[in-house]
């Protein structure tokens, strides 16, 4: 450390080494049954449109160790990523186990998460939650001013690290620090449920730009560093905040997917081998036509309504069963919390209720797996689905409504969502619902299965494009102000 970044290091307008910091990190070392480490790449959006970012530019990244092997294989914690090809470091911080239940389980996700997601009746603030994403902040800000360069902008990522700008500009007051928020941010009326609102926004306002996925979450938050922090002056106009003699700068910055990368992995897929391994053990013929859903087990999605809208639907429209069959593919998520494990019960419990319902020898109405599915299956499975349905609760952005219509490359699909994910104020073409009118989304799913082709294929045109003009490289860029 200790070098200084010259001008020459700009890039497009970006620097060309980053340091990232985030709580997951996007590759992790797993031990397996036969002893031998594995090197698994993190699913989630973060994670995918970070990691080309740093793969171009070189950098280090700073996350959570949360794989068993991940310090075994590390020297003094740093390893060269992708393991394959190494292009940039990642920088592994160990947590303990009280750590990371207070951090991660506790205070990330049973205060933050339900907060910012507007479902306050899930929130449950342990003081020792508090205590522990303090701490955990603390390791972050401490390891980051090791491994960053003078003059090296450092970028935080989400709710797991409101506190670490703050800390790190307590070390080093000339830094460039910046923020990105992932997840939805809440209402003042909302926010006001939060026992440390000020420490957080004083902690994110370090920052010299703080950017989130939509104008209204910028919006929402410089309304409550306005409610909240009396010292801090809101130019909400400018989307500029002055607080304690420096200035931050408030964006929306919709974060976008390496379409490119969807698009040539869906055009390279096998869908009939794709539909044979996802259908191939159900009853439904393998040629069916198919609707999707693919998420985490999450509260915030909406599955549960979601298979309810079906059910709704084949019951309403007899002549509809055996005509599609749904494909819910589910990634287990969060289980150290018991919302999380009741929230999958829930699930599983609602596909078998419409499976035996109006299931026949010969047709399976729900097909749920949870199969870790690489990159090319999951671009073949989009491409091999007539309609994709998204229908969360609240969403910061949702990136499945951008990688569908980018794997759709035979000009041919409909996308169904919410009009509370962030993905709702910037993608056009999708038939938009409320994610919690059952009947709703019903009518939704029969009008994207019988679309006429010529509207199917317009709707489709205006999500690529939608998709196309949103590609993550634009986000970094607008991000460092290279681009507006
Ligand atoms: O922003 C939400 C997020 O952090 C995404 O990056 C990702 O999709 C998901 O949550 C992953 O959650 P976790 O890191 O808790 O598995």
């Amino acid at each position: 450390m200790g070098e200084d970044l010259s001008e020459s290091e700009i890039v497009d307008g970006v620097p060309a080494s980053l340091v990232v910091v985030s709580n997951r990190e996007p590759y992790s070392h797993e031990r397996g049954a036969d002893g031998e480490t594995q090197v698994q790449f993190a699913t989630g959006g973060l994670t995918s449109a970070l990691d080309p970012v740093m793969r171009e530019r070189g950098g280090t990244w700073v996350a959570w160790a949360s794989g068993d092997a991940d310090m075994a294989v590390a020297d003094d914690g740093i390893v060269e990523v992708p393991p394959s090809d190494p292009a940039y470091q990642l920088k592994r911080l160990p947590l303990s186990e009280e750590a990371v239940e207070g951090y991660y389980y506790g205070y990330a996700n049973q205060v933050l998460w339900p907060l910012c997601h507007e479902d306050t009746g899930r929130m449950w603030a342990e003081p020792s939650f508090w205590e522990q994403y303090r701490a955990v902040n603390d390791q972050f800000a401490a390891a980051v001013s090791e491994v960053a360069d003078d003059g090296e902008p450092i970028w935080f990522q989400d709710y797991h690290l409101a506190l670490a700008p703050r800390r790190v500009r307590d070390r080093r007051p000339d830094a460039t620090l910046h923020h990105f928020w992932h997840i939805p941010w809440p209402a003042p009326s909302v926010f006001r449920h939060c026992p440390h609102g000020a420490a957080l926004l004083d902690g994110v306002l370090a920052s010299d730009v703080v950017g989130f996925h939509t104008p209204a979450y910028a919006e929402r938050f410089l309304r409550c560093v306005d409610d909240i922090l009396p010292g801090a002056v809101v130019e909400t106009g400018d989307g500029v905040v002055r607080y304690e003699g420096s200035e931050t700068r408030v964006l929306a910055n919709p974060l976008g997917i390496d379409a490119d990368a969807v698009r040539a992995r869906a055009r390279t897929a096998d869908t009939t081998a794709v539909r044979r391994s996802v259908l191939g053990d159900s009853r439904s013929d393998p040629t069916i036509r198919l609707a999707l859903g693919v998420e985490r087990l999450d509260y915030s999605k909406g599955i549960p309504e979601r298979i309810e809208a079906l059910a709704h639907l084949w019951d309403r429209r007899p002549d509809l069963r055996s005509e599609f069959t749904y494909v819910q593919k589910a990634s287990r998520t969060r289980e150290g919390i018991a919302a999380y494990r009741r929230y999958r019960r829930d699930v599983l419990d609602a596909v078998e209720r419409v499976n035996d319902r109006f299931g026949t020898a010969d047709w399976q109405p729900v097909v749920y797996t949870e199969a870790n599915l690489d990159a090319e299956t999951l671009a073949g499975l989009y491409r091999a689905a007539d309609v994709a349905l998204v229908t969360p609760h609240r969403d910061g952005m949702n990136l499945v409504a951008h990688e569908y219509p980018a794997a759709c490359v035979d000009g041919d699909g409909a996308l169904v969502l919410s009009d509370l994910a962030g993905a709702a104020a910037h993608i056009d073409g999708a038939l938009t619902v409320n994610p919690h009118d059952i009947a709703g989304i019903a009518d939704a799913i029969e009008r994207a299965l019988e679309l006429d082709a010529a509207e199917r294929r317009e709707r489709l045109r205006s999500l690529r494009e939608s998709v196309e003009r949103l590609d993550s490289r634009h986000w970094v860029a607008r991000q460092f102000g290279a681009e507006t």
